[in-house]
């Protein structure tokens, strides 16, 4: 052969890896409102940068006719590029080939990404669609889902890790988006569970659709499995690009730096409004949160599950932080269990990846009720204690009003390492609010003179600030220019937990 014939069959071999599992099963996924693989790289990359890996892989499986039906690429286009110019690995399934079923060959081009991703410090992001084991390849394929899932594991805290689920992912596919920081799903196309609809009629005998069982909204608003729900594809591989312009490429990294023009000095009269002067009357938090950071942008991160918490990403005088803040605007703001474990997933994501945090606090307490009492209100509150006690991250706290019970302790408070703690006059720090707290020491016998006599004694900031438990109170006016100011002091900061193994969480 000469060498215009080998470049001849070597353009044609590539491109013979290009078409996936033919023109027929392209129409179908595009017939269902989705794009192939390939087409998902091109909206999440910069243009130009995907650099493919291992295009010629297929696999060695002979049983069940496999043998004359090798696919290119086996299922799965992977590889690096660039988001915003920042070197990230990815891999894509390709549902046009055996569904995207995880086979041996099509699992070791994961790994292969994931390994580099790791020792190169860059984020990974898998977009899955794939029936997950390869029913053919038995426990090679188990095999390969598990080496899947030590990676995952081994590069948590190390490199970020992003999954959009684009396709009905079952079994083995679903633990690994499970595993990662942040799951994007899109409704309508999405789907993820342990077993499908027609198992579970068998099993439990309750009949569900693909949607009610594990579709975006079921994800994004009842388990918390997905961070991020969005209408589109094309939506859902944007958002991604937007995440990863908050966080570091690795954990020994810092968050890029955005310069900004919103000016570090401002002020905001509207924050005198924010808080209303009955204690009782709720108000929107995200409005605290878009006054005081760049230019009101605010991430979201969750934003359909849990909303009497709210996290997300924002930015403070260009620099990066993580927000996590109590919503007065839904059930008080009380702590439960599912905003407990949004919120200490969220603190421990910062901590892993130098992400300062800054806390909004107004919180009345931890739910009551005998369905959070059995449903472990004990242990997953004590996720977020936990998470915030070990965080070593600048650590700012922002009390706006209520701070009660064990949740002043919980929320970021001084005595658990808050680096900077600021109240607005309009903060309440007591064990209850006055009402409650009348009616325990006056077994139910409260008069107004006496609930009055309580608020005028507790119901204020000036004993915690007397105590030093506070730093300051401020003029709400002031809040992001002592945020700016706070968080450059602590650029330096140095903290550190006791060496050990690891600690443990109560899961
Ligand atoms: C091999 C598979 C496959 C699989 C789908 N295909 N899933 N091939 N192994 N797991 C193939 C189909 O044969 C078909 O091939 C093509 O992919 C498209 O599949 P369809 O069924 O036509 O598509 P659709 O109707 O959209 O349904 C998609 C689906 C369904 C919901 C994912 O295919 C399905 O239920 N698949 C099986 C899911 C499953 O039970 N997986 C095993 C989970 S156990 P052709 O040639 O016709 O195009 C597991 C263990 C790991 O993962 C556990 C680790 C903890």
């Amino acid at each position: 052969m000469t060498m215009q014939e080998k470049l001849e069959l070597l353009r044609q071999k590539r491109a013979e890896a290009e078409q996936g599992g033919g023109a027929e099963r392209v129409q179908a996924q595009h017939e269902k409102g989705k794009m192939t693989a390939r087409e998902r790289l091109d909206v999440l990359l910069d243009p130009g940068t995907f650099v493919e890996l291992d295009r010629f892989v297929t696999h060695r499986a002979t049983d069940f006719g496999l043998a004359d039906q090798k696919v290119l690429g086996d299922g799965v286009v992977t590889g690096w590029g660039r988001v915003d110019g920042r070197l990230v690995y990815v891999f894509a399934q390709d549902f046009t080939v055996f569904g995207g079923s995880l086979s041996e060959a099509h699992a070791e081009k994961i790994c292969k990404v994931m390994d580099l991703a790791v020792r190169n410090g860059a984020p990974i992001i898998g977009l899955s669609d794939s029936g997950g084991a390869r029913i053919q390849e038995g426990v090679s394929s188990l095999g390969g889902y598990a080496e899947i899932f030590l990676r995952n594991t081994l590069a948590s805290g190390v490199v970020p890790q992003i999954s959009a689920v684009l396709g009905p992912c079952a079994g083995g596919a679903v633990y690994s988006p499970a595993i990662t920081d942040f799951v994007f799903m899109v409704r309508n196309i999405s789907y993820m569970f342990v077993t499908g609809p027609s198992v579970v009629k068998t099993v439990t005998h309750e009949e569900v659709t693909f949607e009610q069982l594990g579709g975006a909204d079921a994800h994004g608003a009842t388990s918390g499995v997905a961070h991020f729900v969005h209408d589109s594809e094309l939506e859902s591989l944007t958002a991604i690009r937007s995440l990863l312009a908050y966080l570091p490429s690795n954990n020994l990294d810092a968050p890029p730096l955005r310069p900004t023009d919103d000016p570090a000095d401002r002020r905001d009269d509207g924050l005198l409004e924010v808080v209303p002067v009955d204690a009782n009357k709720p108000y929107d938090m995200h409005d605290v949160i878009r006054r005081v950071v760049d230019q009101g942008e605010f991430c979201e991160v969750h934003r359909d599950f849990a909303g009497n918490l709210i996290v997300g990403f924002a930015r403070l005088g260009g620099r990066a932080v993580g927000v996590v803040a109590n919503q007065p605007a839904v059930l008080a703001g009380v702590l439960d269990i599912a905003a407990s474990v949004k919120g200490a997933r969220f603190i421990r994501f910062c901590d892993a990846f130098n992400i300062p945090l800054v806390t909004f606090e107004d919180v009345p307490g931890f739910l009551p009720g005998l369905a959070q009492e059995h449903g472990g209100i004990i242990k997953h509150g004590a996720k977020l204690l936990y998470a915030y006690c070990e965080a070593t991250v600048p650590k700012l706290t922002v009390i706006t009003r209520k701070a009660y019970g064990g949740a002043y302790d919980v929320m970021n408070s001084k005595h658990i390492r808050g680096d900077y703690n600021v109240a607005w006059p309009t903060a309440e720090i007591a064990v209850m609010g006055p009402k409650g707290a009348v009616e325990i020491l006056y077994k139910g016998e409260a008069t107004e003179e006496q609930i009055d006599e309580y608020r005028e004694k507790f119901a204020h900031p000036y004993e915690a600030a007397a105590r030093g438990y506070l730093d300051d109170i401020i003029d709400p006016r002031d809040t992001r220019p002592r945020l700016i100011a706070a968080l450059a002091t602590l650029e330096t900061k140095r903290d550190r937990v006791p060496a050990r193994k690891h600690g443990n969480i109560p899961l």
